[in-house]
């Protein structure tokens, strides 16, 4: 009966994976802070999105370290890099997977900055015209969906406009609408090396405290053109993901980040918390407070739980 009347529902379908992708050929890495997760090369990529792909996982979001490092960016724009190399190679083995590409600067930044700094700080609108030209890197490469999460002023439309005029309407925005500047990525940016070599992002990331400012984030990027709209992190803003449930008619996604992650992961290896429990009870509230798409590294485990 409890079975019957249970409320919500998990299903592999919403849920992401966070893939790494890293230089080389035969690497697969495991990142310390985030046991079972791994910096790999493009061809190991192709061979876990196939296991994605059975898993009945919804899709992948690709995040790229690219070979290296400048103050412009270069890596993440151009052609052959390397989450566009693996665009083009995951998308020959597996051509129905659902690929999300991450699109920002901060992996590619030799200061770790999310855009061009001058005058040491973040210029939003130079930072607009590279990331219009890595989504429409991505699209060419084959992403369905790019996700914007650099937090910049009018990314949105900028991103928009350029897949038009390029003939790319149909590749879908998914906005990290609102992105608080938060604790909880410590661990991400030790997997994709990209951590400020200076100050840090509270310029361009959301105040924590700010619950009305994140509904007004959300309201700029649907009217830019968004598709779908994010809130990240997850656990610590239910309450934001049920506001923007109640307020905005798109579909939503929440992104269970590193540190959430981690921490599950370090009280597990610890005998503190039972594994399997933590991990769907994390993602039930997450679905529950109204998020339809999760973003999360239990995507596997999680999925193969529910059969
Ligand atoms: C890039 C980006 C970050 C995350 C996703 N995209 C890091 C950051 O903003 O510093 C974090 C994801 C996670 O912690 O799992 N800007």
């Amino acid at each position: 009966m409890r079975r019957l009347v249970r409320e919500t529902r998990l299903d592999p379908a919403q849920f992401i994976l966070p893939l790494f992708v890293c230089p080389g050929e035969g690497i697969k890495r495991e990142i310390g802070s985030m046991p079972d997760n791994y910096q790999m090369s493009v061809d190991q990529v192709v061979k876990e999105c196939a296991e994605v792909q059975s898993l009945g996982i919804g899709g992948v979001i690709l995040f790229g370290l690219p070979e290296a490092k400048d103050e412009a960016a270069s890596g993440a724009y151009g052609e052959d890099g390397i989450v566009q190399t693996a665009l083009r190679a995951i998308r020959r083995e597996t051509p129905k997977l659902l690929i999300v590409t991450d699109v920002c600067n901060c992996e590619y930044t030799s200061h770790g900055h999310c855009g061009f700094v001058k005058d040491g700080d973040v210029d939003n609108d130079t930072t607009l015209q590279w990331l219009a030209k890595t989504a429409l890197s991505h699209a060419r490469a084959g992403a369905d969906i790019v996700a914007p999460s650099d937090m910049m002023d009018g990314r949105v439309g900028a991103i928009r406009q350029t897949l038009d005029a390029n003939g790319f309407e149909k590749t879908a925005i998914l906005a990290y609408a609102a992105k608080f500047a938060s604790v909880f990525y410590g661990p991400f940016r030790e997997a994709a090396e990209s951590t400020p070599q200076f100050g840090d992002r509270r310029s361009y990331q959301m105040d924590p405290a700010n619950g009305r400012e994140a509904m007004k984030e959300i309201a700029f990027d649907l009217e830019e053109g968004a598709d779908m709209i994010m809130v990240k992190p997850a656990l610590p803003y239910l309450d934001l993901i049920c506001q923007a449930r109640e307020r905005f008619d798109v579909p939503i996604a929440a992104y269970q980040v590193s540190g959430e992650y981690s921490m599950i992961m370090a009280a597990v290896r610890n005998g503190w918390l039972e594994y399997e429990r933590a991990m769907m009870e994390t993602l039930t509230s997450i679905t529950r407070a109204g998020a339809g798409i999760i973003l999360t590294y239990f995507s596997k485990p999680a999925a193969r739980l529910l059969g």
